[in-house]
């Protein structure tokens, strides 16, 4: 009895600690506007590059330029740009609307 008192006790720990982990991966993912203020918005929106917001880029088209790079534009490692926090940040920007405040090349 106390042996099974003690078992349960283990894995209810042990199922704590596996959701505090995933919590926390949840929580290491940048939002979209995150990525982009921090990442895009060095250069879009600043005269470097073409704004981006407000055109509907096709979500596609945004992961691959992100992944590729063109030109002037460096391409972004997954160790930069997680692929959950890129397929997020490409229908964001799809489907963002223009910043008035921005300004391209
Ligand atoms: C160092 C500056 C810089 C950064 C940072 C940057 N870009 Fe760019 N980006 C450019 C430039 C310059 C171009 C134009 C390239 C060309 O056409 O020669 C461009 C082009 C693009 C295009 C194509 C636009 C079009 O008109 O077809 C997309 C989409 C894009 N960038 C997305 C992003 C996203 C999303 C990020 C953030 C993850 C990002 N870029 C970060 C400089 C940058």
């Amino acid at each position: 009895m106390k042996r099974a008192a003690l078992l349960a006790a283990g894995l209810a720990l042990a199922g704590t600690a596996q959701a505090a982990q995933k919590l926390g991966e949840v929580q290491a993912q940048r939002s979209p506007e995150q990525v982009y203020s921090a990442v895009c918005g060095y250069c879009h929106g600043k005269n470097v590059g073409p704004v981006i917001r407000g055109r509907a880029l096709p979500a596609e088209a945004v992961e691959y330029q992100v992944r590729h790079g063109l030109n002037a534009m460096p391409a972004f490692r997954p160790t930069e740009i997680t692929p959950a926090e890129l397929k997020a940040l490409a229908v964001w920007v799809q489907n963002s609307a223009a910043d008035p405040k921005e300004h391209g090349q």
